[in-house]
């Protein structure tokens, strides 16, 4: 598998204390190869679950980050970054994602792991509400998991029989480079399936369901045709984006 020795400096039992996912900092690593960030930027990091990224995202590249998320309550997120020495950075803000505090263009850019097929699968996210946090010529970074193709009835028939909630927002690499091309607001930089997905995937699906009873494991096993993706996409918002 692809080396991430970014992420290789911090620790293994601190990560699988606070994933939620697949490595969220390999999937970042990985995005962050197509963002270009600069300390004193302002970034969103929008589903940031226990704000492992956004600790990373404030070591790693000197940025102040706005640690967005619903299910991780702001004051727990805010004593991770005390312990982690990143509070003068990183701001831990609880919103769901069509009630954001921030203003329009406050953002240099905005990233999202594993959290974007959540809620920005809907047409109108991305132009009504995503795009306008973050100024002209800024820009924008996911990671989602999804599939290599699409399937005439949405899912793949070896998955059906774990095919539930948000799975039913998996799409693949196109659909989702459609998505937002389409609104004419931001030109795609990069849009491609990450090398061997399954092989990232796993290690949060063992620990997983020997935590917490989920069935990742089963999931990825039944993947026999390989169809399971884990989506890079990142973009530039145009110096005059269209009115929205
Ligand atoms: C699978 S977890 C990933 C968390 C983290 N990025 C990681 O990789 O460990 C998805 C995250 O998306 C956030 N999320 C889901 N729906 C949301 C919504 N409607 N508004 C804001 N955040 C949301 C959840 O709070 C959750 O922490």
């Amino acid at each position: 598998m692809k080396k991430y020795p970014r992420t290789e400096k911090y620790d293994n039992e601190w990560i699988s204390e606070n994933w939620m996912g697949p490595n969220p900092l390999w999937l970042l690593e990985e995005l962050c190869e197509h963002i270009d960030l600069k300390p004193g930027m302002k970034v969103l990091d929008m589903g940031c679950g226990k704000g492992i990224t956004s600790i990373f995202l404030a070591k790693e590249f000197g940025v102040t980050v706005f640690a967005n998320d619903l299910w991780i309550s702001a004051t727990e997120n805010l004593q991770r970054f005390e312990n982690a020495g990143v509070a003068e950075l990183v701001f831990p803000i609880h919103a769901e994602a069509h009630a954001l505090p921030y203003a329009e263009g406050f953002f240099d850019a905005a990233i999202s792991i594993d959290s974007y097929q959540y809620y920005g699968a809907d047409e109108t996210y991305f132009p009504c509400i995503y795009s306008k946090l973050v100024k002209n010529d800024g820009q924008f970074g996911i990671v989602v998991p999804g599939l290599k193709r699409e399937f005439e009835k949405g899912y793949p028939d070896t998955l059906k029989e774990h095919w539930e909630g948000d799975m039913f927002s998996f799409h693949s690499k196109n659909w989702w480079k459609h998505l937002w091309e389409k609104t004419g607001i931001v030109d795609i930089t990069v849009c491609y399936d990450m090398e061997e997905p399954k092989d990232i995937w796993y290690p949060w699906a063992k620990w997983a369901k020997d935590n917490l009873g989920f069935n990742d494991m089963e999931f990825l096993n039944s993947d026999t045709n390989n169809d399971i993706s884990l989506i890079v996409m990142s973009a530039i918002k145009k110096a005059t984006p269209p009115a929205v």
